[in-house]
């Protein structure tokens, strides 16, 4: 039996029998400016989402030796390319000869990267291997035009990225002990079913509503929150990561059982969420749900991946029902119930109705996550203060 699941579901059966949950010290007030201010919104994508790590992919999506797979997060044009050696790298999606796109936004695989202009080619590490024409065009040193690098490390089926070059990160550093919580995920071996993007509200609404379970019994009535305990939040920090556990309400089926007879992994749900934009769901059992949210052009958009995983692909008619049922509830559960609530707070943000949002003691995630972009953005520079666990290499 495994003892954290274990662990987890003995806190929130306590929970569940005192009508309590996780608390943080006191009530924590936001000024709406870190809602709306331009300024603001413009620096904190620049700090936070553009220097970094951010989780751009899953391993998965880019499963053998030449697969790539071509994207645009907040602005900056991104080909991810499995080469040979089977490593990952992360390059501009910018022709280095005049500047055209190379791959269409979208995945595939294929053998070196051929640019559609003028048929310049680069191989799996962005160096330029052939020009059309080379003798026509006038000598070149072939080592100065190669593809503009971004540093990437491929760590518990994630593909992290920097997309500020020339800007370096240590993946274990970044993730401390939460990469090892990770890793139990065993995210390299899930079947890929669905992935599809939806629009959302403002990124700090979004994912406020990620980390709570206070609204799921009004929000979510007809969908998850049949299952889980409304206000109940069993949550483990890992500096600005976090594991937040939620309650299944079987968990009374646990009143009174010998623990030895348990099996704690179904009467609770674990949501892994990576700073500042990774939410990773309902992994216990054969479905999981994968959450990247970008910031838009704007603070009042995003842009949420949302892959949903299967433990094997569906192969039986029972099997294919299963896997569609739980992709339905949670593109209903998001795109209609958080979301609709979500432009809802955003539609009222310029109304002057409040100068603050308030968070409760019953909210400690969202806590701890404006605690974080807090204590990112209160650096003078950009090199920011590295507290805790934290430290990068410029
Ligand atoms: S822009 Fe790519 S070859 Fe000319
Ligand atoms: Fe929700």
């Amino acid at each position: 039996m495994n003892s954290v699941f274990m662990g987890l579901a003995e806190r929130a059966l306590e929970h569940f029998g005192n009508k309590t949950t996780d608390q943080a010290e006191s009530t924590m007030e936001i000024p709406l400016a870190a809602y709306r201010d331009l300024d603001r919104y413009a620096d904190e994508i620049e700090r936070i989402f553009k220097q970094l790590p951010l989780a751009a992919a899953l391993s998965l999506e880019l499963p053998s030796a030449g697969s790539y797979r071509a994207m645009n997060l907040l602005g900056v044009p991104l080909l991810l390319v499995r080469g040979e050696d089977m490593q990952v790298r992360a390059m501009l999606n910018v022709c280095s000869h005049r500047g055209a796109q190379l791959c269409k936004i979208g995945a595939g695989t294929q053998k070196m990267i051929t640019c559609p202009y003028h048929a310049w080619s680069y191989d799996d590490r962005g160096d330029l291997i052939g020009r059309y024409g080379a003798n026509t065009f006038g000598d070149i040193d072939a080592a100065d035009y190669g593809l503009t690098r971004l540093h990437c490390e491929e760590k518990a089926g994630i593909i992290w990225v920097c997309l500020t070059a020339g800007k370096v990160f240590d993946i274990d550093t970044w993730l401390g002990d939460f990469g090892d919580e990770l890793n139990t995920l065993d995210l390299d071996n899930w079947h890929m079913y669905d992935q599809r993007d939806i629009a959302g509200p403002g990124w700090k609404v979004t994912m406020d509503g990620y980390l709570e379970a206070y609204h799921h019994q009004l929000v979510h009535r007809e969908t998850v929150g049949k299952y889980t305990v409304g206000n109940l939040l069993v949550l483990d920090t890992y500096g600005p990561h976090q594991r937040l556990t939620f309650g299944r309400k079987s968990l009374r089926e646990l009143i009174g059982q010998p623990a030895d007879q348990w099996q704690p992994e179904e009467h609770i749900r674990l949501i892994h969420s990576g700073f500042p934009n990774l939410s990773i769901s309902g992994i216990l059992g054969d479905h999981c749900l994968v959450s990247q949210v970008f910031p838009g052009d704007t603070p009042a958009t995003t842009i949420t991946r949302q892959t949903v995983l299967v433990a094997n692909k569906p192969e039986t008619p029972d099997q294919v029902a299963a896997t569609e049922a739980f992709s339905a509830l949670t593109l209903k559960a998001v795109q209609e119930e958080d979301y609709g609530i979500g432009f809802s707070i955003q539609a009222g943000l310029d109304s002057a109705a409040n100068d603050h949002f308030l968070l409760g003691r019953n909210e400690p995630a969202v806590q701890n996550y404006h605690t974080w972009i807090a204590k990112f953005m209160d650096s003078k520079s950009y090199e920011m203060k590295r507290p805790e666990h934290l430290s990068y290499k410029k």
